[in-house]
Formats: structure tokens, C-alpha cells, sequence
């Protein structure tokens, strides 16, 4: 609220035009300030002399007055952190450049000239992790968003588009691999032991998508031929000793290659394409053209190391980083606010291409599960923003579940209302008119409009308003007819953009229904309704008993749902719906309305025991319903996540409700014991395998442990020891050491050491044992947590193990929010610490606090005290600045 009334600097706003901002006041980019950039870039030569404490960098840019530019005769040259060490015009040395704070601009007399800068890195010091940085002695680069005006003095914005040469030498012992973008043209060795190589990319691409990786690696090789007949190269790159790890990767991105070619018709346009893994990352990976840089996460597995849920993030994130090569690379973004052009766009293909792969209703519920708990909370606070943000202090902050999640549910909004066939009509569309163009989001709405032949004026309201839809709904029904009485609210934003959004516009709502006869319990079809005014009746003959309403089924609309009705109507639903989602829905439902009640105390003894044997009842029916799979099974056995409870308060009782659910967990762990038992008996004897069977077995054989834990903890530590012992994968191992972490005793002991030492040397599974006891349900979980901050294996220089600790803690309500207040310590004190190392990674912290409006004041008061206590730091990093007093404000 306070960012509102706070002026802008720009010069364009009429406020501020002759007002000196205060010396402290942050920038603040608009999306309405967009101008052309007055400079081409159309060649780039990089020459990089390599080393890991001493780099140095040539670029020789060639640049061309832009004819739609506004004529200016300064280039200005985005610089961070950085000194030129020398700069010549057309060949000559020059000393008039001048420094705009970390700028460099330059006067250039005529309509072409060649700009060479030299630049001097120290990449071992690079905690920051932009730019080009050390990791394991190996050296590599981040560029996306803005770090590559950390490595030279270049226009970084997405709308320059150059072709890259790139030539490196360094020791040929500690880079004996050398890589960048397109292919490699060249090879030789040089003096004293060193060699080089010489790449090039001919597809002209912005900065950010410029990559250099220089290391002792080896390679999975492999081949793929694309539907024309070119033979595309695959290599996956790691360090030795990590290459037995690889083959799921190079699975998925075989799989990637030929999903794309069917489902969007895209083929890939290179003769090569790499991939490298590195442990050090502050993102999942990189879509770099032609060399994708990962976090090792998102590559490396094996059946000993890495859980079923790994395995599906892997192919998850290579599709993802793969199907960027269109939809980001060769269509990019105009400028950071159309980031969900490529990125929403990219999440719906990824999700697409795993429903493909695996099982549709379970992907689908994953996907949903995630929106809700990551999105939703991120839509109702102070970080909410459009999916096209109209203003952003630093753009790190606006890699969101907003732009990412809520920016593919939208297109996916597109296709249900289109249809399949269309929408591919209009993609095919958006990426002929728009392939090497820097493209905003607009450009495709354009594109899906006319080739979808959709009218989408309404529908773009879904760019420009945040906040998550709540729709209400009625059911009336006379006769034979049912009436649905259905009204939109869009809930206000005071605080997004610095402007806020007090009023919004009526959304087009697609919602898929189906109307079930409650005596055949079958249905006439499903429809789809677009609910696109502020209050609509839908109106629905020839159903002579009030039928029994599935809506919004596959979760076809991103809205919140009220619709009060009888228990019995959804465990219907979540007994017999024929949509996955829906009957996935109305178990949750079922749920949501049972532990509301019951948080608020709403109920009494009698009622609240009504309904638990509601809610067995509905578990029975999906424990022993013959048609369903068990990942499925597994799905619907899933309680409602926490923080997804706590968005169904206007000011939530964290404790309350981890307490309540907790509780609930244990009556049912107990009232349903033998059946857990059973279950926990039958899925233990699946031998190991990778298909859907054995993945589901796995799934539940953790679930029942967890439900017999939480009712019947000594039967529960028994099983457990046992399934640890003899677990011949990560999955039911770590489901065990899950689980054997809330639980005090020797077992406990016994399987947090053995697993410490069955697995030191492999970073990923000792971020597991960190994870695992900083979220595990254990009372001390505290102390646990300052102790393992304290472990030798603990390291604040590694995104990864920091996140392992911490994310882990901060989504861990027990610990978090424990009424002490030292939860929310342990997260302020981290930010501080980490702000000064990698604020990219610390900003990423700062939303837990900020919930603060949310929760009951005694919490909010801690709360908002340690983001004050952040907010006091002197030299705080321009990400941590502008999460911490949005948050405030
Ligand atoms: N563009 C990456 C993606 O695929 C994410 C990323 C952003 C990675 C910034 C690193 C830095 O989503
Ligand atoms: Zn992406």
C-alpha cells in the first residue's frame, strides 16, 4: 500500500519530473516506458583467455544504428560490477567513454561501427552465481536475466538479437572440454599446455541465452534423427564418476525431441545439442541455445539415488528446457515483462509432454496441487502481480509461480476453449509470423486468435488483472430443471506494481461440468460453460431429481470454488466422478469443509465424528475401488497441503491448523489401522521396477506408513526400520527415513547415521538428509535445524544445500511457525546472512514472512518484526530490498 504513494523515478511520470528522488528510492522499470533500443547488435566475436580466478574477456560487437529507434548517437552498454579495461572504436583506442553508474556509454559519430571491449573476471568470486562463476573447478555462465553485463559491457535486453562467435582457450589438464552455443567450428592447441576452440551459433539469439562451459567432463553420447532426417548429436555432460547417472535424462530428452515434432509440429535446427549438469545453480536449469546448463538435480538418478518423484522432475525439466528452443529461443521476449510468454507457454508444454508420458489425471492433479500451494498463496498476498507484471525493481523476483504456473494455466484456459485441434492452429500460427522475433505476450494472444479463430478481447483481462477469481455458486433446482446461480469476484491487489488494482473486471471462466442422475449415477456428457459476467445463471432442463453437480472438472478454469452442498453429494463424486480431477476435488473438498469447521470449532463431538466416517467412508471406497490405479489411489489419499487450508481463512491459525490436520491424520492412521496395514503388506511385495505399478506401490507403501505414524506410531517405527533396512531404492528409503524422523527413538538414530554414511560424497542424497529431518514432524524439529546449520556438510555457498536446510524449514508449519517466534528467526536470520552471498537465493525466502497479514496478529507481529529487522540492514541487495518492503507495505 505504501508503494503506491511512493514516486516513481522515471522521468516520464509527471509527479516526479522535477522532484530529486530520494537518495534511497528504488528504480522502478515499467512495462509502459518500453522504447526500441536505439542500437542493433547483429554480430557478436567473444574471445575469453580462461581461468578460474582470472578471466579475460574480448568482445568485439558490431552495431548498426536501429532505423525504428530514436536516433540517438549514444550506445549505452548495460555493465555490472564490471571496469572496462580497454575500449577501441573501428580498431582505435578511445578514452572518452564515460561510466553511468555501472554503465558504460560510448558517442558514435556514424550508422555502423565495431566496438571492442576488453574485461577482466575473477569467476572463483562469483558467489553470486550470474555471470560467468566457478563450480568444482569447473567454469560456466548464467545469463538469464541479466548477468551477461557481468561478463562484458553489452545492450542486455531481450530484444537484441546478435549471431555469436566464441572463441576460448585455456589449460587443456583443468579444461579439457570446452563448450558454448551452436556448434564447434575449431580445435587446436596453444603454448604451455593450453588449447582452445572456436564456436558458432547462426541463429541470432539476446544475450541471455548466450552460454560458455569450460571443465573436466565427461559425456552420455547419443544420437537422435529429427523427422527431416537430421542427425542431431545429444551429449549429457557431468563430472566423472556421475555418468551412470545419466541415461533417464537422455531418455527424456530423446523422448522431448520426438514429443515436440508430433504435439507442436516443432523440429529441432541444430546438429548438435548439449547438455551440462552443475551443482552449483541457482535455478532448476537453463535453456541456453543449443547448450542447456542444469542443476545436477534435474539430471543425475539411479534407482539407489533418487525417488520416483526425482525421475519425474527430470523429464519434467529437460522437456521443459528442450521445448524452449522454440517457445523462447528461436520466438523470444520482447522485454522481462512478457517473461510468461515463454515461460507459461513452456510450463503447458512440459506438463503436456509429462501427461503424455506417463498418466494424464495424476499429472494433472500434481500440477493443480502445485498452482494451489505456491500459487494461490503468492495471488492473495503482497508479491501478487499480473502474469504480465507492469512494473518490477529487480526482474529475479518475477521468476513466479505466477508467471510460470498461473501463465500456463491461462493458455491452458486457450486450448479447453478452442479445442485442440484449433489451438494448434494457432500456435502454428504464432511461431510462423513470430519465428526470430522478439514477441510479446499480446503478439500471442494475436496469433491464437486468429488461428484459433477465438474472440479473446475479454479473455486478456486474464494478463493484466492478479489475484485468483472466486467464483460462488448456487444450485436451485424446480421441477425438472437446475438452475446454477453463479457470480465472479476477482479480489482486489492494493499493492501490485506500486499502483495496486483496487477494481477489477469480470474473467472468462471455462468450466467443464457434468450433471449426475443421483439414482443411475450417471451423467449425459460433459459441457463446457464460460462464465464471463459478474453474475450468470446457467440453466439446465430435463432432470427431474436435483442432480448431483461435477464442475470445473480437469480443473479447467485457475478459480477458487464456493458451492456449498451435502457431504453425501461429494462422496459421491469421490467415489464414482469419471473425471480424474473432479473425484480427486471432491475428496479434497470433503476435507477443506471438515478441517474449516473444525479450526474454527464449528463443530461438536457428534458432528465432527459425522464426519470423519464421511471422509473414511470415501477413503474406503478409494482403498478398494478395483478400476482405480494405485498412483491414483495415491492422489486421492492425500490430505489437503497446509498451506492451501490456511488460503481458506482471511487470517489463518497455522498452529490450529497443522494441529487439526494432524489430528485428523491420526483417526484416521488409527480407525482405518488394519486396512493401512493390509495395504502397507500387499504394496511392499512389489519387486522394483520403473513401471506404473511398481511407482504406485511405492507411493502408497509411504502414505500407509505415514497414516500408521501418525495413529499408531510404535506399529508405524516398526514397519518403517524395516522398509529402511531393506529398501532396494530411494524411494521407499527415503519414504522410511521420512517418516522415522518424526518419530524419536534408536530406529531414528540408527537410519539418519546409516544414511549419512551410506551416501557422504553424493551431494543430492545429503540434501535429502537435510530436507527430510529440517521438515519432519519431530517436536525438536528447532534444535535440529540450528545443529544441522552447524554441520560440516552444511555450506551457505550452495543453492542447493541451503535450500535442502531452509525451504524445507520455511514450508514445515511445526517449525516455522512455532509460537515462539524463532521459526521466523531462523528464516531472517538466513536472508541476512545469505543477502550478502547470493541475494538471488535470499530473495527467495522473504515470501514466507511476508504472509504476515494472514496469519493471527501475535505470529503476524514476529513476523513483520523480522522483516523490519531485514529491512534495517544497511546495504541490503536490490532483489531482498524490494521483496521485503512490498511486504511491509
Ligand atoms: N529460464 C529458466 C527456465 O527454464 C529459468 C531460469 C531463470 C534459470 C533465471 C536461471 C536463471 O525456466
Ligand atoms: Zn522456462
Amino acid at each position: 500500500m505504501d508503494i503506491a504513494s511512493r514516486p516513481s523515478e522515471t522521468p516520464e511520470n509527471p509527479q516526479t519530473a522535477d522532484a530529486a528522488p530520494p537518495p534511497q528510492a528504488p528504480l522502478i522499470i515499467r512495462r509502459q516506458d518500453y522504447l526500441p533500443p536505439a542500437w542493433l547488435v547483429p554480430e557478436i566475436a567473444l574471445d575469453f583467455a580462461l581461468g578460474l580466478d582470472a578471466t579475460h574477456v574480448t568482445a568485439k560487437l558490431n552495431v548498426r544504428r536501429n532505423p525504428d529507434g530514436n536516433g540517438a548517437s549514444v550506445l549505452r552498454l548495460n555493465g555490472d560490477q564490471l571496469a572496462p579495461v580497454a575500449v577501441r572504436i573501428d580498431g582505435q583506442a578511445v578514452n572518452d567513454w564515460r561510466l553511468d553508474g555501472p554503465d558504460l556509454l560510448l558517442d558514435l559519430p556514424g550508422e555502423a561501427h565495431q566496438v571492442t571491449i576488453e574485461t577482466q573476471l575473477n569467476p572463483a568470486a562469483n558467489s553470486q552465481l550470474m555471470g560467468l562463476y566457478a563450480s568444482h573447478g569447473m567454469l560456466c555462465t548464467q545469463c538469464e536475466a541479466e548477468g551477461f553485463r557481468r561478463i562484458t559491457f553489452f545492450p542486455d535486453r531481450p530484444d537484441v538479437l546478435s549471431t555469436y562467435r566464441v572463441r576460448m582457450s585455456g589449460d587443456k589438464a583443468a579444461f579439457p572440454i570446452l563448450l558454448s552455443n551452436g556448434n564447434c567450428e575449431a580445435t587446436g592447441e596453444g603454448p604451455d599446455g593450453t588449447h582452445w576452440a572456436e564456436w558458432y551459433d547462426p541463429w541470432p539469439k539476446p544475450c541471455y541465452l548466450f552460454a560458455l562451459v569450460a571443465g573436466d567432463l565427461v559425456a552420455n553420447h547419443d544420437s537422435f534423427t529429427t523427422r527431416s532426417g537430421r542427425e542431431v548429436a545429444l551429449n549429457i555432460w557431468v563430472r566423472k564418476g556421475d555418468e551412470g547417472r545419466t541415461q533417464h535424462a537422455m531418455d527424456s530428452l530423446k523422448h522431448s525431441f520426438r514429443w515436440d515434432e508430433e504435439a507442436f509440429g516443432r523440429e529441432y535446427d541444430l546438429d548438435l545439442f548439449n547438455v551440462v549438469a552443475v551443482s552449483d545453480f541457482n535455478m532448476g536449469a537453463m535453456e541456453n541455445k543449443g547448450l542447456n546448463v542444469f542443476n545436477t538435480r534435474y539430471v543425475l538418478a539411479d534407482p539407489d539415488t533418487a525417488t520416483d518423484g526425482d525421475y519425474d522432475a527430470i523429464e519434467g525439466v529437460i522437456g521443459h528446457e528442450y521445448f524452449h528452443n522454440w517457445s523462447g529461443n528461436r520466438v523470444t521476449c520482447r522485454d522481462w515483462f512478457q517473461l510468461s510468454l515463454k515461460e507459461g507457454f513452456t510450463v503447458l508444454r512440459d506438463q503436456m509432454f509429462s501427461a503424455d508420458m506417463g498418466s494424464p489425471a495424476v499429472k494433472r492433479i500434481e500440477d493443480v496441487r502445485v498452482l494451489r500451494a505456491a500459487q494461490f498463496p503468492e495471488d492473495s498476498g503482497p508479491l501478487a502481480h499480473p502474469i504480465r507484471p507492469d512494473s518490477y525493481q529487480e526482474i529475479s523476483n518475477f521468476y513466479t509461480a505466477t508467471v510460470y504456473n498461473k501463465g500456463a494455466e491461462v493458455i491452458r484456459m486457450m486450448r479447453t476453449m478452442a479445442g485442440p485441434e484449433r489451438f494448434r492452429a494457432g500456435t502454428d500460427l504464432y511461431f510462423d509470423r513470430h519465428d526470430g522475433e522478439a514477441a510479446t505476450c499480446e503478439d500471442f494472444v494475436k496469433a491464437i486468435e486468429d488461428g484459433a479463430k477465438l474472440d479473446l478481447t475479454q479473455f486478456r483481462r486474464w494478463y493484466s488483472q492478479a489475484g485468483t477469481p472466486q467464483v460462488s455458486i448456487v444450485a436451485d433446482h424446480r421441477d425438472d430443471t437446475l438452475v446454477l446461480n453463479m457470480t465472479q469476484v476477482v479480489p482486489a491487489t492494493l499493492n501490485h506494481g506500486g499502483e495496486g488494482q483496487p477494481e477489477k473486471q469480470p474473467v472468462p471462466i471455462p468450466l467443464k461440468l457434468a450433471l449426475f442422475d443421483r439414482e443411475t449415477g450417471t451423467h449425459r456428457g460433459e459441457q463446457l460453460i464460460v462464465l464471463d459476467q459478474a453474475e450468470q445463471r446457467f440453466v439446465f432442463e430435463g432432470h427431474s431429481r436435483p442432480p448431483i453437480v461435477s464442475i470445473n472438472r480437469g480443473f479447467s478454469a485457475p478459480v477458487a470454488i464456493e458451492f456449498e452442498r451435502p457431504a453425501k453429494d461429494l462422496v459421491f463424486l469421490a467415489a464414482k466422478d469419471d473425471d480424474a480431477f473432479a473425484r480427486y476435488e471432491a475428496m479434497q473438498s470433503l476435507v477443506v469443509r471438515h478441517l474449516i469447521a473444525v479450526v474454527g470449532g464449528n463443530l461438536d463431538e457428534r458432528a465432527r465424528n459425522a464426519e470423519r466416517g464421511a471422509i473414511a467412508e470415501a477413503f474406503g471406497a478409494v482403498l478398494f475401488d478395483p478400476t482405480l490405479d494405485d498412483l491414483m489411489r495415491g492422489e486421492l489419499l492425500i490430505l489437503p497441503a497446509e498451506g492451501y487450508l490456511a488460503e481458506q481463512f482471511l487470517v489463518a491459525d497455522p498452529a490450529a491448523i497443522h494441529a487439526e490436520r494432524e489430528a485428523l491424520k491420526a483417526w484416521l492412521g488409527d480407525a482405518m489401522k488394519d486396512d493401512w496395514q493390509d495395504l502397507h503388506d500387499r504394496v511392499s511385495a512389489a519387486p522394483y521396477s520403473r513401471d506404473a505399478a511398481a511407482r504406485g506401490a511405492r507411493k502408497l507403501k509411504t502414505q500407509a506408513l505415514a497414516y500408521l505414524a501418525a495413529g499408531a506410531p510404535a506399529e508405524a517405527k516398526t514397519r518403517a526400520i524395516v522398509q529402511y533396512r531393506k529398501a532396494d531404492n530411494m524411494t521407499d528409503r527415503q519414504g522410511a527415513l521420512m517418516v522415522l524422523a518424526g518419530l524419536d527413538g534408536a530406529e531414528r538414530e540408527e537410519a539418519l547415521a546409516d544414511f549419512h554414511a551410506r551416501y557422504a560424497g553424493n551431494a543430492l542424497v545429503i540434501d535429502k538428509w537435510f530436507s527430510l529431518q529440517a521438515g519432519s514432524l519431530h517436536p525438536k524439529v528447532l534444535e535440529h535445524v540450528r545443529q544441522l546449520a552447524e554441520h560440516p556438510d552444511f555450506t551457505m555457498n550452495n543453492p542447493n544445500r541451503v535450500r535442502a536446510l531452509y525451504m524445507a524449514f520455511a514450508v514445515n508449519a511445526k517449525g516455522f511457525h512455532a509460537a515462539s517466534g524463532e521459526g521466523y528467526k531462523i528464516i531472517g536470520d538466513l536472508i541476512r546472512r545469505l543477502d550478502p552471498i547470493n541475494p538471488q537465493t535470499a530473495a527467495r525466502f522473504v515470501p514466507s514472512l511476508g504472509r504476515w497479514r494472514r496469519i493471527e496478529p501475535k505470529r503476524a507481529a514476529q513476523m513483520r518484526a523480522e522483516l523490519e529487522r531485514i529491512a534495517a540492514e544497511p546495504s541490503l541487495s536490490r532483489d531482498v530490498l524490494e521483496q521485503v518492503t512490498k511486504s511491509l507495505g
